[in-house]
């Protein structure tokens, strides 16, 4: 029996290491995670991965744009992202004429690389616990509203004194745990930030829609920037005078590779996550919310392929936007269905149970209970609110005319906006959509929570198709010209216009009847959030909690290694270039891959060439971009997505499951030297084998 003992003992010791890989952790509370990481393999102390008086590898990580991580590569401000963070900036310099998203980009010298109006770089300088601070002044006997001024006022004290030296510094108080906890975030934000060099889109987006998402994956997700500061190395608007940026720490490249087992690092900023969301919640997600957006999406993709499809000019306009929708359809898919699989919500029933068992005769007595109400209360109108969303807002004209609206008293803002519209726009696609998403509204959505515009004009055009008709036909801002000539004083024909008419009637729908009932509803869900987090940590009193993603730095650890998606099948870790060969077809867009790549791999040598690779890291979007380190804090790759089995991931952690995927750096080296012949650019990076 004491043999049995001694044995499971050393067994779960020896499967410990490859377990729980489950987490994202604040970098300034790395200390309490260092002693894992390092027995983990990871060869480097909490200092070196964040420290406020020393230059550490947080450094060298952004958040790049509103949404992605960049890393920082060499002195001079050279900066790694991925392909589809630097999606939409190299669109906007595409054209058919340069088309550099299917011909990819490549600045030879300083000179030709080219600046991206609104693009921002984000370094954090500092983040620190200020909780006692920003609750100063609140007792518990405050309302929610109360409470949330005295949060709002102590925060905007703290973020000001913050910010006071100027140059370029932004502060923001974010709240952790549901609000139990508060950071002071303290970044220094860079604004002049060039292109580079990008892959044609054959190769930093091959697989396309078809592989997102997915293992096994040949993605060279990549492209290059530059940061530029002001020769004092503060930040600055874009000038010629600029110089690159001089980092106080920069990523060193390793050519060693990885191989399964391998300790692996992602520090990056991910979105958002709901870790700890009680059962309804989360039924909520994959019963209602993820299959009727599904369903709206899929009728707009299906109506962007077909156009797409036949011509290479609506190809360019639409492919960022495809992508967007594309994207979230898809995670939506693996992410109810991990649900399901996982049994989630009955886990979490269960666990609400116990939980209630446990909390009877304490301060949370009734609390999971009365937290699974408001979210019953709540659905039906949020659902109507995701359908407003996903529907009357997902037409382009409506936007647009709502948009121009709001510039009418400044003609060059309103010239931008016509000019960026119009760049990207095709009537039939958005026409269609128009007339299918407002068929699919009626069909779907319960009558009682319709608004009465949708239904008096369905009941005057007879369908969504002829309603579309008129509105496409008759409104004024399909015409680029008429746009243009709209003055200050036009106010009036705006506001009678079909789209604009449209648009404002469902905004006033969710303006008046959907968002004062979500909203009187969301302070009590948010106080019973924190108070049943809160309660999660006392019940579970020998649990790690880390807190759900907020946009904010952390730090998941892991290692490389395969996953079993289904019975009899298991996945290897990494994919190669004989992988892209394999999948090549140049009858198939997504696999079409460039001649000169195909010329490379009949030249022999580089079947062996490592593409991607997947380990057990627990990240979320806006983890795109993110640096991926080894033992020794040298970059090996750089995070560009999950496994599509994995997507539950932001909402239940299954650690058999759950793998992000990587682009190899190895395969961005490849890249710049065999496909943009841009080898001088290696000159200012470090390598370490
Ligand atoms: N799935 C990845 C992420 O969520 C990559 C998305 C870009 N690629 C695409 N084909 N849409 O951002
Ligand atoms: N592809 C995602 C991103 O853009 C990453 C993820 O969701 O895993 O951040």
């Amino acid at each position: 029996m004491k043999r049995k003992l001694l044995f499971l003992a050393l067994f779960l010791t020896a499967i410990q290491p490859l377990m729980a890989d489950e987490g994202m952790w604040l970098p300034a509370l790395i200390s309490q995670r260092i002693a894992d990481m390092q027995a983990k393999g990871f060869k480097l102390s909490a200092e070196d991965v964040y420290s406020v008086n020393q230059a550490s590898l947080k450094d060298a990580v952004v958040l790049f744009g509103g949404g992605c991580t960049g890393e920082i590569v060499s002195d001079e401000g050279l900066l790694f992202t991925n392909h589809h963070c630097g999606y939409s900036y190299i669109q906007r310099h595409s054209s058919v004429e340069h088309d550099y998203l299917k011909d990819g980009f490549w600045a030879m010298n300083r000179k030709e690389e080219l600046p991206n109006p609104g693009l921002s770089v984000s370094f954090l300088e500092r983040m620190e616990d200020v909780t006692g601070q920003v609750l100063k002044g609140y007792d518990s006997s405050m309302s929610e509203a109360q409470r949330d001024s005295v949060v709002r006022a102590n925060s905007a004290v703290l973020t000001r004194a913050a910010t006071a030296e100027g140059k370029g510094l932004r502060a923001s108080v974010e709240a952790l745990y549901y609000g139990n906890q508060y950071f002071l975030f303290v970044f220094r934000v860079y604004r002049d930030v060039r292109l580079v060099g990008a892959p044609p889109s054959s190769i930093g987006k091959f697989g396309g829609d078809t592989d997102n998402w997915m293992w096994p994956r040949h993605t060279g997700d990549f492209s290059i920037f530059r940061v530029y500061a002001d020769k004092d190395n503060n930040p600055a608007d874009y000038s010629e005078d600029n110089v690159p940026y001089r980092p106080k720490k920069s990523f060193k490249i390793s050519r060693a590779g990885v191989k399964e087992g391998d300790f692996t690092f992602v520090y990056g900023c991910p979105g958002s996550t709901k870790e700890y969301a009680v059962s309804e919640d989360v039924r909520y997600v994959s019963e209602l919310s993820d299959p009727q957006k599904i369903a709206l999406r899929t009728l707009r993709l299906d109506n962007i392929k077909k156009y797409m499809d036949q011509s290479q000019a609506v190809r360019i306009q639409y492919s960022s936007k495809a992508a967007n929708v594309s994207n979230a359809w898809k995670k939506w898919q693996g992410e109810a269905k991990g649900i399901d699989k996982n049994k989630t919500v009955a886990v979490k029933r269960d666990y609400e149970r116990r939980f209630a068992e446990w909390a009877k005769g304490t301060r949370y007595e009734g609390l999971v209970e009365r937290l699974n109400g408001l979210f019953e209360r709540r659905h039906p109108y949020y659902l109507a609110y995701e359908y407003y969303s996903e529907t009357a807002r997902a037409i382009e004209l409506l936007s647009f005319a709502s948009n121009i609206r709001n510039t009418l008293g400044n003609a060059q803002a309103k010239a931008n906006a016509a000019e960026s519209f119009f760049k990207d726009y095709f009537r039939p696609i958005d026409e269609e959509n128009f007339a299918a998403l407002m068929d699919a509204f009626g069909k779907n959505l319960p009558e009682e929570f319709q608004p009465e515009y949708y239904k008096t004009k369905m009941a005057q055009f007879g369908s969504a198709e002829a309603w579309a008709s008129y509105v496409f036909d008759n409104t004024l801002f399909i015409d680029k010209d008429k746009v243009l000539a709209l003055k200050e004083s036009d106010e009036g024909i705006v506001l009678t216009d079909p789209a604009f008419e449209m648009y404002n009637a469902f905004y006033r729908w969710y303006y008046d009847d959907l968002r004062p009932i979500i909203n009187e509803l969301s302070p009590e869900i948010e106080l019973a959030y924190r108070d049943y987090m809160q309660g999660q940590m006392d019940f579970e009193k020998d649990k790690t909690f880390y807190p759900d993603a907020n946009l904010t730095l952390r730090v998941a650890y892991g290692h490389v290694e395969g996953y079993t998606p289904s019975d009899g099948v298991y996945y290897y870790p990494v994919s190669t270039l004989k992988g892209i060969i394999e999948k090549d077809d140049p009858n198939i867009f997504d696999y079409d891959i460039p001649q000169r790549l195909r010329d490379i791999y009949a030249e022999g040598g580089h079947e062996d060439q490592p593409v991607c690779f997947l380990a057990t890291n627990h990240t979320s979007g806006g983890n795109s971009g993110s640096p991926v380190i080894n033992a020794d804090g040298n970059l090996i790759g750089i995070n560009f997505d999950r496994v599509w089995e994995g997507t539950m991931s932001d909402i239940v952690f299954d650690p058999e499951i759950c793998r992000n995927i990587s682009l190899d750096i190895r395969y961005l080296l490849f890249c710049i030297e065999h496909i943009g012949g841009a080898t001088y650019l290696f000159d200012e990076m470090e390598f370490v084998d």
